[in-house]
C-alpha cells in the first residue's frame, strides 16, 4: 500500500487545521507497550483509540508490539502468517531459538497487525539478560519483583525482534520504534545500547515516582524540584524500576509525556524536559441524530435503574425518578484517584441533603477493581428478588388481560372485583414476603478478600454511610471493571457511564486521566481537577469548563478539607439541577468532544514521530519543527444560552414541568436549533465570537 507523502489532520467543529509536509518514505513503525492487546489502564486505552489513525498514516508499516496474554488474545486477535517477508523472517527466526512470538490483526477500529511475545517462554534467558544488564547498564533486578522481571524479559525480547528486522531488511532500513512506559523502557535503552538502526521515541504517562510519593503522604507539588530522587526510589525499594525508566527517558530520540503538568514532573524526577507532549484522545462516535446520545442515556439509565431496584430490594422507600448516579472508576490507587476525597465529600452531602429534606437520592458507585472471590450472595439475591417480582407481576398481568379481552368480546365492561383470584393474591403475597429484608442493602457487590484493611470499606465505616432509610447518599462498591457478560450488573463500562449522571475524578495524581475524557465525549458530565493532566487542559481550552459539565476541582491551591467543600458545593448543586437544566448541561457536554477526538489531537503524535526519524536518521530525513500547538490560543467562549445552574436559569415556557418527557424531546430539539442558530458547531465564526464578546 503507498504511504501518503504527507498527512493532514482535519479541522473538526471550527477547530484549526493542521498539515505537516512530511515523506515518510519506506519507515516502518513498531508501537510497543505492555498493553497492547492487554487490558490493564488507560495505556490500554491509548493505543487502543489511536490504531485508528495511526493506521491510517502507516497502512502495512505499522505493528503493535505487546505481551501475549492468551485470554486477550482469544477474545481480542485474529492470528494469522506475517504479511511483511522481512517480519516473517525475524519471527520465524525467533521461534527456532526458543522464543514464542505470535502475528495477528488486533480486531479494534484500524484492525492493526500485532506482534505479540509470550515473555514466559523465554524465561530461561532471564538471569544471563539480567546479568548482561548489570555489566552493560550497571542495573540490578532483583529476583522477586516479578514485573521488573518481565520488563527484562519484555526488553531483551522486543529488542531481539527490531534488531533481527533490521537484519533481514534487504535495503537499510528505517525503524521507527515507539515505547511507552517503563515496562516497555528497556527495550529503547538496548537498542540504543547496540546501536541499532532505529528511530526512538518514549513515552511516560506517569513517572514511578511520582505515583509512589503521591501514594503516600507527601506534599508533592510544592517539594517536586526538591527530590533526592534516588534516596527516595531506594526507599521505596523501586530503585531499579526507576533507573530503567529513567535510562529510557535519556536514551530516546524524543521523549514524550502526556500533559504538561507530567512534563514538569518528568522534568524534575527524571531529569529530561520532555519534546512533545502528547495529550490523549479518543475515537470519538458521531451518531446521525445529533441527541441520540441523550436518548442512549435514558436507556441506560434504566438498566442501572433495575439494577438499583434489585439491590435496593426491601428498602426502595426513595424516588428512583429523583435520584441522581455518581461514580468513580479506575484503578484502585485509593488517594491517588482521590476516592478519599469523594468519600468525604458524599458524606457532607449526605448531610446537606437529609437538613435540607432535600426529595434527590444520591446513589454513588466506584468500580475500583480490587482482590475478591466473587459476587457477594446478598447482591445476587437481589437480583433474584427483583427477577421474581417482575415475574410474578407479568404472570398477574397476563391472567388480568386475557379477562379483560374476554369481557370486552363479549360486550360488557369487566367486573375488577373478579378479575383477579385467591390464588393470584396468594402468589403476590408470597412475592412480597419473599422482599422482605431483615438487612441493610449492601455495600459491596463482592466478597471481599481484604475486607477489614480495604480503604474504601474502612473509610465507608468510618464516616458511617451504611445505606440506611435516612441516608440521602446510598453507596455501592464494585470492586471489579464493568463487563456486558456479568450475571449481576450486565453492561459495559460506556454503557454504564452512559446511564449515569456525573463522574466524579477529584485524583491527585493523575498524569492524563481518560475517565472523565471519556465522560465528555458521551456528553456526561464529571469532576476532575487542577492537579490531572485532562483538568488542566480542559481549563486551557474553555473559558467557563463549568458550564459545560466540566467541574475542575481545584487540588492545587487548597487543603484536602479545602477540595472537600469545594466538591460538596459541585455535587449540591449539581442535584439541585433540574431535570431540564441536567439536559441542556449535557448537550454542552457533548459539543466539546471534538476537542478530544484523535483526529485533532493526533498531530502531537505525528510531530513526535517526524521528530524521531529526523534525529535518528538525519540524511535521509528533514524535519521542520512547527508548532502544532496552534490551538494553545483557542478557547471555548462561555455558552450563550441558558446557564445550567439552578439560581440563574430561567424556564423558557412557564409550563414546563421537569418530569415531562415530552418537553425534555421537545427542549432537545430546541436545543439543537438554538446551536444551529449560534453557529456554535463553529466556534471561530465571526457570529459566535460577535455573541460571546457581547456577553
Ligand atoms: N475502565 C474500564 N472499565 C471499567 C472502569 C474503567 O475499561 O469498569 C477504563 C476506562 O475506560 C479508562 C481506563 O480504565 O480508559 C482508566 O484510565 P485512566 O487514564 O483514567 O487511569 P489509569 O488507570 O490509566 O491511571
Ligand atoms: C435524555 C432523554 C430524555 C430523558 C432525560 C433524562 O435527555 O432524551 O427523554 O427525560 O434524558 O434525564 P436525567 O438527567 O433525568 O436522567
Ligand atoms: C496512566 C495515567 C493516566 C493516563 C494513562 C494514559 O496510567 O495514570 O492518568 O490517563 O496513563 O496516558
Amino acid at each position: 500500500m503507498p504511504l501518503p507523502r504527507s498527512l493532514s489532520v482535519t479541522s473538526l467543529s471550527g477547530l484549526d487545521d493542521w498539515t505537516e509536509e512530511f515523506d515518510l518514505g519506506d519507515a516502518v513503525l513498531f508501537e510497543i507497550a505492555w498493553e497492547v492487546a492487554n487490558k490493564v489502564g488507560g495505556i490500554y486505552t491509548v493505543i487502543q483509540t489511536k490504531a485508528r489513525l495511526t493506521s491510517e498514516e502507516w497502512g502495512e508499516n505499522y505493528f503493535l508490539v505487546g505481551p501475549y496474554m492468551e485470554n486477550s488474545v482469544r477474545t481480542q486477535v485474529e492470528l494469522i502468517e506475517p504479511t511483511n517477508p522481512a517480519l516473517k523472517r525475524t519471527i520465524d527466526n525467533m521461534n527456532s531459538s526458543g522464543c514464542k512470538l505470535y502475528f495477528g490483526r488486533w480486531l479494534i477500529e484500524g484492525s492493526p497487525y500485532v506482534v505479540l511475545i509470550d515473555v514466559g517462554f523465554t524465561a530461561w534467558s532471564l538471569d544471563r539478560w539480567k546479568s548482561e544488564l548489570w555489566e552493560n547498564c550497571g542495573i540490578g533486578v532483583p529476583w522477586f519483583d516479578r514485573e521488573a522481571n518481565d520488563a527484562v524479559l519484555f526488553g531483551f525480547l522486543t529488542a531481539w525482534l527490531l534488531g533481527e528486522y533490521a537484519a533481514q531488511c534487504e535495503e537499510p532500513p528505517h525503524i521507527l520504534a515507539h515505547f511507552h512506559e517503563w515496562l516497555a523502557g528497556l527495550g529503547l535503552v538496548l537498542c540504543r545500547q547496540r546501536q541499532l538502526p532505529v528511530a526512538t521515541i518514549f513515552t511516560t504517562h506517569a513517572t514511578l515516582l511520582g505515583r509512589y510519593l503521591c501514594a503516600g503522604s507527601v506534599d508533592f507539588y510544592n517539594n517536586l524540584h526538591k527530590f533526592n530522587v534516588d534516596k527516595e526510589a531506594g526507599d521505596r525499594q523501586i530503585y531499579h524500576r526507576y533507573c530503567l525508566e529513567r535510562a529510557a527517558a535519556h536514551c530516546a530520540h524524543v521523549f514524550t509525556t502526556v500533559s504538561h503538568i507530567t512534563a514538569i514532573e518528568a522534568e524534575h524526577l527524571l531529569k529530561r524536559k520532555p519534546d512533545v507532549v502528547t495529550p490523549n484522545g479518543l475515537n470519538v462516535k458521531k451518531f446521525s441524530a445529533s441527541h441520540e446520545f441523550q436518548n442512549l442515556h435514558a436507556h441506560s439509565k434504566a438498566r442501572i435503574q433495575e439494577f438499583i431496584r434489585g439491590h435496593f430490594y426491601g428498602h426502595l422507600d426513595f424516588n428512583l425518578d429523583k435520584s441522581v448516579f455518581l461514580f468513580i472508576a479506575g484503578r484502585y490507587e485509593f488517594s491517588n484517584k482521590g476516592a478519599d476525597v469523594f468519600l468525604e465529600a458524599l458524606a457532607r452531602l449526605n448531610y446537606l441533603l437529609r437538613v435540607n429534606h432535600s426529595e434527590v437520592t444520591v446513589i454513588a458507585f466506584f468500580i475500583m477493581p480490587a482482590r475478591t472471590n466473587n459476587f457477594n450472595i446478598e447482591t445476587l439475591k437481589g437480583q433474584a428478588v427483583r427477577k421474581q417480582l417482575w415475574d410474578t407481576a407479568q404472570t398477574v398481568k397476563e391472567k388480568f388481560g386475557k379477562k379483560l379481552y374476554e369481557s370486552l368480546l363479549v360486550g360488557q365492561l369487566p367486573d375488577v372485583s373478579k378479575m383477579l383470584d385467591k390464588e393470584d393474591f396468594t402468589m403476590m403475597k408470597r412475592a412480597i414476603f419473599s422482599a422482605q429484608r431483615q438487612c441493610l442493602p449492601p455495600i459491596c457487590t463482592h466478597n471481599m478478600l481484604d475486607d477489614s484493611s480495604d480503604p474504601i470499606l474502612n473509610c465507608l465505616r468510618r464516616i458511617g454511610l451504611f445505606n440506611s432509610s435516612s441516608d440521602r447518599v446510598k453507596v455501592i462498591f464494585h470492586p471489579e471493571f464493568l463487563s456486558s457478560t456479568s450475571p449481576l450488573l450486565p453492561m459495559d463500562y460506556e454503557e454504564f457511564v452512559r446511564g449515569c449522571h456525573l463522574g466524579v475524578f477529584p485524583s491527585y495524581y493523575e498524569p492524563w486521566g481518560y475517565t472523565p475524557a471519556e465522560c465528555t465525549v458521551m456528553g456526561i458530565p464529571s469532576v476532575s481537577t487542577n492537579l490531572s493532566g485532562f483538568g488542566c487542559f480542559m481549563e486551557e481550552h474553555i473559558a467557563d469548563p463549568s458550564a459545560y459539565g466540566v467541574y475542575i476541582l481545584d487540588r492545587r491551591y487548597r487543603s484536602v478539607d479545602e477540595s472537600c467543600s469545594q466538591l460538596t458545593s459541585f455535587l449540591l448543586q449539581f442535584c439541585q439541577q433540574s431535570r431540564r437544566q441536567r439536559i441542556i448541561q449535557r448537550n454542552r457536554t457533548e459539543r466539546l468532544s471534538d476537542l478530544l477526538d484523535w483526529r485533532y489531537l493526533g498531530r502531537y503524535y505525528i510531530s513526535a514521530r517526524h521528530m524521531a526519524l529526523a534525529k535518528a536518521f538525519p540524511e535521509s530525513y528533514y524535519y521542520e519543527p512547527q508548532d502544532p500547538s496552534s490551538v494553545s490560543g483557542f478557547r471555548y467562549p462561555r455558552p450563550a444560552s441558558v446557564p445550567p445552574s439552578p439560581a440563574l436559569s430561567r424556564h423558557s415556557s412557564p409550563h414546563h414541568s421537569d418530569d415531562n418527557d415530552d418537553d425534555d424531546e421537545r427542549y432537545n430539539e430546541d436545543l439543537e436549533a438554538e446551536k444551529d442558530r449560534l453557529n456554535i458547531r463553529q466556534p471561530h465564526s465571526p457570529q459566535y465570537r460577535d455573541k460571546s464578546e457581547k456577553k
